[in-house]
């Protein structure tokens, strides 16, 4: 940009009152845009370099060694590093850069933020099942506050891949299968991250990820293949990126993952097409882990300089720990064979980044000793993950109201695996939590009880077995039950049990994929063994994936869903358990019956049998199990009782241009306070395309006390009913639509509306 272009940008900003933002904009336009006219071909590559430094392993290692990349860090030719989680290290690093390289531009710290830094939140699953997004927001930017403490000032999160498929692992990172919360939810994160201020030191640059479709691989098994059609990426897949990108995020993360034929990581029409041009986003994308190299593994590429070739053109921006930009851009643009506006227009994303954050006008602004030792995991921290941990735990069942447990309780044995587990309960990305550092189920039952009550504690059965980690297998123990007799001797001989089991830690997350998702067999005959002897039973389950546990639903009485929650898990669960919070959270996924069932989601398709007819077996389902799942979408307990009544809406045909309202009278009918979720479901009954039979559209959390009541209401516009139509664009077809309200996707609360063009 001139000088006078910019002088009458200023100007003309004024005259039209431009935000201060947008004049910040112009101003950092116009800086990205001089620096760029510095730099050689070579120091533009380096931008687009990212290495992992050796402190976490989260990624198969490049054959680099550390001396290495500190030297190419010196010469300007790395942009980003990854996995250095100090201050002292990122500090050397940025020191490097700018007593060394020509142009001292500096570097990019990025770290996996999933769910915290060093205090644990409940992994995101569960936060999703708060439903709660202000909830969300303050745990993204408390993390944010930790990371940027400790020198990072870019998050790879959050992640917002839907999926419906439980096999998955890395559906615990996710906000489930529904696109609507998800996008929500996506935004909550991006603006906890983010901030008002990306300058502001305690908040950092976002990464949505993996862009797209990774959380539809085949059966299930991580990094493969995903062949959906248009339909599915464009109503499914990419609402919840679309509203990042509309909230301002920093960065997108290419997947591993091809999607029908074409690797996503250089898939030019995702990458360039959508994101850059049809949703006019100034950020960066930055490939997953080696995922241009694995162009070569998905016969894509030839060689690694096609591989580089391919990325760069499909618009990728960066490459982490793939080292093929280092080693062929530079060639490519010599040979003419890439356009060096590509290489510019990757490097300007990237830099205007490094701007926002401040890091021109301080390269160090994210490296301060002193924050590093008073803001992370402080109390208030803590008690921040408690509370978010509180909100995410949902209550499956509760028959003969069970729950809560009165504190009067005499003695009360807890059983279970992950009962004393003081790990587990971080979850799989723990980011710089201490081991063991979990508040414990045991620890937290004996904080909360007076200390007359007798506990008794027995394992009963190990779950995982040996050495445990991210980056390696995990062992289960799959045979041996020896601790049975102990615990059902325990179990025998109290008022009531506590029965905790699931799934370890390592058992969900990045590549670990399972084709059961039932619990492991020594844990499902300690359940057996237990609740013969002891009906008063609660189980409690840790788990990063909806379980199969149709005999648990069958014999035990209630159920809480106490999925991976973090630092405080243990005396969230406990002030559950005896009523010291009512319980709010609703299911974000859809808990199967069977493994069979999966992909199982709500928002199914109606397909042309979808009935019995007349007993006959021709229509859409199994001889050997129902359709439904165990535990729906929205489904969620708590101590009191809702009721919903007068569902009315405003008007039963309007156009385009007007909007109606849907109300219903909420009123607690139980004997204490407590919060619902109150949710709005739309079905569109015909369209140029078929449609979901139910899609969530709003909700609303309502507290209210015993006998109180409150009208919600929700708006419905012709924006409210846009789809990815036939027409291949988003809009609202004129027609009829059925509208529900109610406490789960279940809901058979039902209005109708017709929707006309005029
Ligand atoms: C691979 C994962 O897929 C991605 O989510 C993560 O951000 C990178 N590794 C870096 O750790």
């Amino acid at each position: 940009m001139t000088y006078y272009k910019l002088l009458f940008l200023i100007f003309f900003s004024f005259l039209t009152g431009f935000s201060q933002k947008s004049q910040q904009a112009i101003l950092i336009e116009q800086r990205v845009d001089s620096l760029l006219s510095q730099m050689t071909v070579s120091e533009k590559v380096g931008q687009l370099v990212l290495y992992s430094g050796s402190w976490d392993v989260t990624g198969p290692p490049s054959d680099l060694g550390n001396q290495k990349k500190l030297d190419n860090i010196k010469k300007g030719k790395v942009g980003a590093m990854l996995n250095v989680t100090s201050v002292a290290g990122a500090k050397k690093l940025q020191k490097a850069v700018l007593d060394h390289s020509r142009l001292k531009i500096p570097l990019l710290f990025g770290y996996d933020l999933i769910h915290g830094f060093k205090t644990i939140f409940p992994i995101p699953l569960a936060e999703t099942a708060s439903w709660d997004l202000e909830a969300i927001q303050n745990s993204a930017g408390i993390t944010a506050r930790e990371a940027t403490a400790s020198g990072i000032n870019w998050a790879f999160g959050p992640m917002v891949d839907i999926s419906r498929d439980a096999r998955w692992g890395r559906v615990m990172e996710g906000a489930g299968e529904d696109p609507f919360l998800g996008s929500k939810v996506a935004v909550a994160r991006v603006q906890g991250f983010q901030g008002k201020d990306l300058s502001d030191p305690h908040t950092l640059a976002a990464c949505v990820k993996h862009f797209a479709a990774y959380g539809f691989a085949e059966a299930g098994r991580d990094y493969n293949t995903v062949s959906i059609g248009a339909y599915e990426l464009f109503n499914t897949v990419l609402p919840p990126f679309k509203a990042a990108v509309d909230a301002g995020v920093a960065s997108v993360m290419s997947a591993f993952n091809e999607l029908d034929g074409i690797p996503t990581s250089a898939h030019k029409e995702l990458l360039t097409g959508i994101l850059k041009e049809k949703w006019n986003w100034d950020g960066f994308i930055v490939s997953d882990w080696g995922s241009i190299v694995e162009l070569i593994l998905h016969g894509y590429a030839k060689d690694q300089k096609e591989a580089a070739y391919r990325a760069i053109n499909a618009g990728n921006d960066m490459d982490m720990e793939g080292r093929v930009y280092e080693k062929h851009l530079e060639t490519l643009i010599t040979e003419n064979k890439v356009a060096i506006q590509l290489l510019d227009d990757a490097v300007k994303r990237i830099l205007r980044v490094k701007f926002k954050l401040g890091l021109f006008d301080d390269p160090y602004r994210y490296l301060n000793e002193k924050r590093e030792q008073s803001e992370i995991y402080t109390q208030e921290n803590l008690e921040a993950a408690e509370d978010m941990a509180l909100k995410s735990i949902v209550l499956l069942q509760n028959k003969n109201n069970i729950l809560p447990i009165s504190k009067k309780v005499t003695s009360i044995a807890v059983i279970g695996p992950l009962a004393a587990d003081k790990d587990t309960p971080l979850g799989n990305w723990r980011g710089k939590a201490e081991k063991e550092s979990a508040i414990s189920l045991l620890e937290g039952i004996q904080e909360i009880l007076p200390k007359s009550t007798k506990i008794s504690y027995a394992k009963g059965v190990h779950l995982g077995l040996g050495e445990r980690s991210f980056t390696n297998e995990l062992t289960l123990n799959r045979t041996d039950d020896n601790g049975i007799e102990e615990a059902v001797a325990l179990a025998k001989n109290a008022e009531i049990v506590v029965l905790v089991i699931g799934e370890e830690a390592f058992q969900s997350g990045e590549g670990r994929s399972q084709v059961s998702i039932e619990l492991t067999n020594p844990q499902k005959k300690l359940f057996e063994a237990v609740q013969k002897v002891n009906k008063n039973l609660v189980v409690v389950l840790m788990n990063g994936r909806p379980l199969a546990i149709p005999d648990v639903a069958e014999k035990a009485p209630a159920i809480l869903e106490a999925w991976h929650l973090g630092s405080r898990s243990g005396n969230a669960i406990a002030r559950i358990l005896f009523g010291a919070y009512n319980p709010s959270g609703k299911l974000p996924v859809s808990f199967p019956r069977h493994i069979g069932q999966v992909p199982l989601y709500y928002n199914t398709k109606s397909t042309g049998r979808p009935a019995n007819a007349q007993g006959m077996v021709f229509w859409s389902h199994y001889t050997d199990e129902r359709n439904a799942p165990l535990f729906p979408f929205g489904h969620g307990l708590c101590y009191t009782s809702f009721t919903y009544s007068n569902f009315k809406i405003s008007k039963e045909t309007f156009s385009k241009k007007e909007k109606i309202t849907a109300s219903v009278k909420l009123t607690n009918t139980g004997k204490v306070a407590g919060k619902e979720v109150v949710q709005l479901y739309i079905q569109d009954l015909f369209g140029s395309l078929t449609r979901p039979i139910k899609e969530l559209k709003g909700f609303e959390l309502v507290t209210l006390n015993p006998g109180e009541s409150k009208i919600v209401s929700f708006i419905i516009d012709e924006k409210l009913l846009q789809f990815y139509t036939a027409n291949k664009k988003w809009e609202a077809e004129p027609g009829d639509f059925k509208v529900y309200i109610g406490g789960s996707s279940y809901t058979d609360l039902v209005q109708k509306f017709r929707l006309t063009d005029l």
